[in-house]
């Protein structure tokens, strides 16, 4: 089927190779209006002037897109999507003061919500995860890297990924890329040193027998995961074919930015606190460093330097890092962190959520996604109204009329 989208206001294609990194030309990044975008399928396969390409594909379905604007379809690369529980009342232990680490020792955290996860069915996490997809596409979100890691034992993280998996077959939901995250925390019953053995000697293993999962992650932290722990986690993750993403320095600057340089890996994310020295020897390593201002906003917290990071030409994207500890999964609205509270272009604050955070999580056509140019996935998002700029400039409401979801038209 063909389908063709005429009359576009300006379109934000973000087209090209490889990361955008640094100050751009907004020009070159978007189109001029008048444009007609011609889908085949679920892939892009012409953009041109509406007139001539209104004639030649006088057989496509049209939809007049009446001057509003285009971008492209939101990649959220880091989520914690499939969890259950309630932290609410962490919110007056933040307000006392407490930090991370205390709400963790006060039975807080991670640990809290790793007990309702093992007692929760399949079906009703099968239902959780298709509401928080649902949402993340109102929101623009055309595809989602979702970790395990509130199992933290054999069975359960086993199970969240394959719940993950029957998720991402579901048709007019976002695609999804699985990330094996059982290196989050120690289980409460347990010391993190014993728990480490038994992510190698048990629940590694599994996984790969599993087959599911195509990156791992560990959450490498003073007072979680240590640095050793995590290179040799990573290092028997990659040696089972699994692609590597690491959370760093999200309450101090503890050396996980060099073990991510060390070891290559897609995407090092957080990496709040990380030195400029270290942010150098990333960016040398091919490192992705994947901000989430979610989080420091949900604590109250400063956030990361977006702008040193803009002007020492650092590559980064953003995502939502949707966990019980920061409930969103609105990317618009994390935009507008970086564009209302942080003086970043929105420009440079959509591509770090669409080119940039695609390429540290394909999709599983394998076609490009996070661009609107020809042979790309047909992933992208109508603004409502004919400024692009307001992808970013509404929060707490979806910016977007409708989305195109690999060729399917979906109004909001
Ligand atoms: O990336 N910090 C580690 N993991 C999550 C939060 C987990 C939680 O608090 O439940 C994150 O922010
Ligand atoms: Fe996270």
């Amino acid at each position: 089927m063909q389908r063709l989208l005429i009359n576009a206001g300006p379109i934000a294609h973000l087209a090209g190779e490889g990361p955008i990194t640094g100050y751009v030309i907004e020009e070159d990044y978007v189109s001029k209006s008048g444009l007609a975008i011609l889908i085949e399928d679920h892939i892009i396969v012409r953009i041109g002037p509406t007139e001539e390409m209104v004639s030649e594909y006088s057989q496509a379905e049209v939809l007049d897109l009446e001057g509003k604007a285009v971008v492209p379809g939101l990649v959220d690369s880091h989520t914690h999507l499939l969890w259950a529980g309630d932290r609410s009342r962490e919110v007056s232990w933040k307000q006392q003061g407490m930090s991370y680490a205390e709400i963790a020792q006060n039975g807080g955290g991670i640990g809290a919500t790793v007990g309702p996860t093992r007692t929760t069915s399949d079906s009703e996490l099968a239902h959780l995860g298709i509401e928080r997809m649902r949402e993340a596409l109102r929101n623009g979100t055309t595809h989602l890297e979702a970790k395990s890691g509130y199992g933290l034992d054999t069975d359960t993280e086993l199970r969240l990924l394959s719940i993950a998996e029957s998720l991402s077959a579901i048709e007019r939901l976002p695609s999804l890329d699985l990330t094996w995250l059982g290196a989050h925390a120690a289980p409460v019953d347990c010391t993190i040193d014993k728990y480490f053995e038994e992510l190698l000697s048990e629940q590694l293993p599994a996984v790969l027998e599993q087959g599911i999962a195509r990156s791992a992650d560990v959450f490498c932290e003073p007072g979680w995961f240590s640095v050793e722990q995590s290179e040799d986690i990573l290092k028997a993750s990659r040696d089972g074919g699994l692609d590597l993403r690491i959370h760093i320095d999200e309450f101090v600057d503890g050396g996980g930015g060099e073990l991510a340089a060390e070891l290559e890996v897609t995407s090092a994310d957080h990496a709040h606190y990380t030195n400029l020295d270290t942010r150098r020897k990333m960016q040398s390593a091919g490192v992705n460093t994947g901000f989430l201002p979610g989080t420091p906003y949900s604590m109250g917290e400063d956030y990361p330097p977006f702008t040193e990071c803009l002007d020492n030409e650092i590559t980064w994207s953003i995502a939502s890092d949707f966990n019980p500890n920061c409930h969103t999964l609105s990317l618009p609205f994390i935009g507008s962190l970086l564009v209302q509270r942080n003086e970043i272009p929105p420009i440079i604050a959509l591509a770090a959520c669409t080119r940039n955070s695609a390429l540290t999580t394909p999709h599983p056509s394998g076609l490009v996604h996070g661009q609107i140019r020809e042979g790309a996935i047909a992933n992208l998002n109508i603004v409502d109204g004919p400024w692009w700029q307001s992808w970013c400039l509404r929060p707490g409401h979806s910016p977007f009329a409708a989305t195109i979801l690999e060729g399917e038209l979906i109004y909001h």
